[in-house]
C-alpha cells in the first residue's frame, strides 16, 4: 500500500522522522520492490487454516447476528460449501428472510478463490518435504493442521467484500478490550515514550501496533471498496467517504490522526524488524525454496535488495528502550506477547468473511513475527553462519506473513 501522507504531515512522536521522508522512502524505494517480491511463488502462496471454529462465542456465524446491517440468512440459503463445517449455526436465524440476496452476495464476494494449478499443488508437496527436512524449533500452530490449505494471495486481494456483519466489530472490540493491555482511557492520545500509567512501555506499544494494524486493514477496505455491481460485474475502487468517516479529524473527534500515526508506528516497527532479521537471510545456505533454483536465487536477490534499502534508510525507530529490561523480565514479556498474539489470531477465526479472515490472520502473524524478531536480537546476532540455529528460526509461513504484512 502506498502510504497516505496527504492526511498526515510533520514529525511523528516516536522517532526522529517525518511523515514525508517515510512516504518518499516507501513509495519509491520499498513498495515497488515489495510488490514484485510478493508476486513471486514463494511469497504468493500462504498456508493457513481458515476452517477453525470461532473459539470464543458461538451465537454468531457470520450472517446470524442481531444489530447487523446484513439481515440473517435463512439456512436454506446458505451456500452448501459454507454451511458445512463451522458455519452450521444458523438455526436461530432461519426465520428471517429479508435481504437474503445481499447476504448471499456478501458470502460470494468474501469467499476464497481456491483455484490452484495442478503444477502448484505438486510443488507444495515438494515444498512440504523440503520444509520438514529443515530443523524446526519453533512452535507451529495453524500450519501443520490437516485443515490448513495453501491460498493464492494474488487471487484473493484484501478488499471490502460487501460484508457488513457485526462480527468484524465484535472481533476488534474483543481484541481491544480483552487482549490489548488496554490503558484506562482509550481516547487519550498515547505516546509510548511518555511515563506510563501503570502500563509498561512494551504494553503501550502493543496497543499502538494493534491500532496500526486495524488502520491498515480499514484503509485497504476503503481503497478497494465495492462501488457498484450489476450484470454480474463488480466494480471496486476507493471510497473517500468511508475513508473520511474512519480517519478525518473532524469526523472522528481527532481520533483519525492518532489512528494514522499508529499505522506509521507499525510501519516503522516492522521496518525495524526487517533490518534486524537481515543477517538471518544473508547467510548463504538460507534458501527461499520453491524447487526452481534459478527462481529461488532471484527471489532471494530481490529480498536482499530490500534489506539493503532498509539499511540505507537513516530514520529508524529506536527500539533500544524497549525490550531492554533484565533477562527474566524480557523473557516473561516475550512469552506474554506471544500468548496475546496467539489469542488474537484465534479471535481472527471469528471473522465472518473468509477473505477478511485470511488477511486478518496473515497480518496478525506478520506482526507477531516482527515482534518475535525484535525480542530475539541476541539470538540473531549469534546465528551460526553455516547451519540452522536452535535459538532462532523462521518458518515459511512466518516469512510469507512478515513480508506480505509489511507489503500491506
Ligand atoms: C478464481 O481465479 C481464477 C484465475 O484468475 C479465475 O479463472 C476464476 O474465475 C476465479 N473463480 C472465482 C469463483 O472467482
Ligand atoms: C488436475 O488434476 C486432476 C486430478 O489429478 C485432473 O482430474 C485434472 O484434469 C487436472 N487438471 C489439469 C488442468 O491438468
Ligand atoms: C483471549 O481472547 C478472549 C476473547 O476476547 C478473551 O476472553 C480471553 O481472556 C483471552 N485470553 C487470553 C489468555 O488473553
Amino acid at each position: 500500500m502506498l502510504l497516505l501522507g496527504a492526511m498526515l504531515t510533520g514529525v511523528l512522536d516516536d522517532c526522529f522522522c517525518d511523515v514525508e521522508s517515510i512516504d518518499v522512502f516507501n513509495n519509491f524505494k520499498i513498495y515497488p520492490r515489495i510488490k514484485k517480491l510478493t508476486e513471486r511463488d514463494y511469497f504468493r502462496y500462504y498456508r493457513v487454516n481458515l476452517k477453525r471454529p470461532c473459539p470464543f462465542w458461538s451465537d454468531d456465524g457470520h450472517c446470524a447476528i442481531k444489530d447487523c446491517h446484513v439481515e440473517p440468512c435463512p439456512e436454506s440459503k446458505i451456500p452448501v460449501g459454507i454451511k458445512s463445517g463451522n458455519y452450521n449455526k444458523y438455526s436461530q436465524a432461519a426465520n428471517s428472510v429479508s435481504d437474503r440476496s445481499e447476504c448471499e452476495q456478501a458470502d460470494d464476494l468474501g469467499a476464497i478463490n481456491s483455484t490452484l494449478s495442478n503444477q502448484s499443488k505438486e510443488a507444495f508437496v515438494d515444498w512440504a518435504r523440503h520444509d520438514d527436512a529443515q530443523d524446526h524449533f519453533c512452535e507451529l500452530d495453524d500450519e501443520t493442521s490437516p485443515d490448513a490449505d495453501y491460498v493464492d494471495l494474488l487471487l484473493n486481494p484484501e478488499r471490502f467484500t460487501g460484508y457488513r456483519g457485526a462480527s468484524a466489530w465484535r472481533v476488534w472490540n474483543s481484541i481491544y478490550e480483552e487482549n490489548c493491555f488496554k490503558p484506562r482511557s482509550v481516547y487519550r492520545p498515547l505516546n509510548p515514550l511518555a511515563p506510563s500509567r501503570g502500563l509498561c512501555l512494551e504494553k503501550r506499544v502493543f496497543y499502538r501496533l494493534i491500532s496500526g494494524l486495524h488502520s491498515s486493514i480499514n484503509i485497504h477496505l476503503c481503497a478497494e471498496y465495492l462501488l457498484d455491481e450489476g450484470w454480474g460485474r463488480s466494480v471496486w475502487g476507493p471510497n473517500v467517504q468511508e475513508f473520511r468517516r474512519r480517519f478525518d479529524t473532524a469526523e472522528t473527534k481527532g481520533e483519525g490522526t492518532r489512528r494514522l500515526k499508529n499505522l506509521y508506528f507499525l510501519y516503522l516497527m516492522e521496518l525495524r524488524a526487517l533490518y534486524k532479521v537481515a543477517p538471518y537471510f544473508e547467510r548463504a545456505f538460507i534458501n527461499l525454496y520453491t524447487g526452481n533454483s534459478r527462481e529461488d536465487g532471484d527471489t532471494k536477490e530481490l529480498l536482499l535488495q530490500i534489506f539493503n534499502e532498509i539499511k540505507a534508510f537513516p530514520m529508524h525507530f529506536d527500539e533500544k528502550s524497549m525490550f531492554a529490561g533484565n533477562k527474566l523480565e524480557a523473557k516473561t514479556l516475550k512469552e506474554e506477547f506471544r500468548l496475546h498474539f496467539k489469542n488474537i489470531s484465534r479471535i481472527m477465526d471469528c471473522v465472518g468473511c473468509s477473505k477478511c479472515r485470511l488477511w486478518g490472520k496473515l497480518q496478525t502473524q506478520g506482526l507477531g513475527t516482527a515482534l518475535k524478531i525484535l525480542f530475539s536480537e541476541k539470538e540473531i546476532q549469534n546465528l551460526p553462519e553455516r547451519s540452522p540455529s536452535k535459538g532462532f528460526q523462521l518458518t515459511r509461513q512466518e516469512i510469507v506473513a512478515l513480508l506480505n504484512g509489511f507489503g500491506r
